[in-house]
């Protein structure tokens, strides 16, 4: 298939929205063996994972709910420089069983950035999903709990992942063509 081209590079087709959905499926199990009866609270980590959260969450057949959070930068007014900021958890976690919902982990720094947020707040406990999982670049320590599809180390665009905020909107997910 001929590649396709976003912005100044160009991708061709590597997982097919059906593998995708397969992958989900199987997380779905998972995660009703383990996660039914808790209501646990699904946190989707905007932008990326906005279209695995849905798909997912569809799938689901026990009580949940579910919240969207994202970093925000800003240039500090001092000599701080970039800030980031964990915004839109607008609500009581204390108690409750959280789903931390991710597009991909990678190399685990952003995610660890999350539980840094999050560490102070007295939840219950805490599960980490991602739809992707690329080992090689992994640094991290810690567990995480359902992965749909482990990956090589290809820099991927599609379904909720982006190339400088372009492609989201594919539906099967697509590697750079080195
Ligand atoms: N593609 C898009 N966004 C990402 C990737 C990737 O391969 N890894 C981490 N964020
Ligand atoms: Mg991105």
């Amino acid at each position: 298939m001929a590649p396709i081209k976003v912005l100044d590079k160009y991708f061709e087709k590597y997982i097919d929205h059906k593998e995708i959905d397969a992958a989900i499926e199987k997380i779905a199990v998972q995660m009703e063996q383990e996660l039914a009866g808790k209501n646990p609270l699904f946190l989707v980590i905007l932008n990326g994972a906005f279209m695995f959260a849905g798909d997912l969450f569809k799938k689901l057949n026990f009580p949940a709910e579910i919240s969207f959070i994202k970093f925000k930068s800003y240039s500090g007014t001092q000599s701080t420089g970039t800030v980031s900021q964990l915004i839109g958890l607008d609500q009581s976690i204390e108690g409750r069983t959280i789903v931390l919902v991710e597009d991909i982990v990678d190399t685990g720094i952003s995610m660890e950035h999350i539980l840094n947020y999050l560490e102070e707040q007295d939840f219950k406990e805490l599960k980490i999903a991602t739809l992707l999982f690329k080992p090689n670049a992994y640094k991290k320590e810690f567990n995480i709990d359902y992965i749909g599809i482990e990956i090589p180390n290809d820099f991927i665009i599609g379904y909720g992942l982006d190339y400088d905020g372009q492609a989201r909107n594919l539906k099967d997910i697509y590697k750079i063509v080195p």
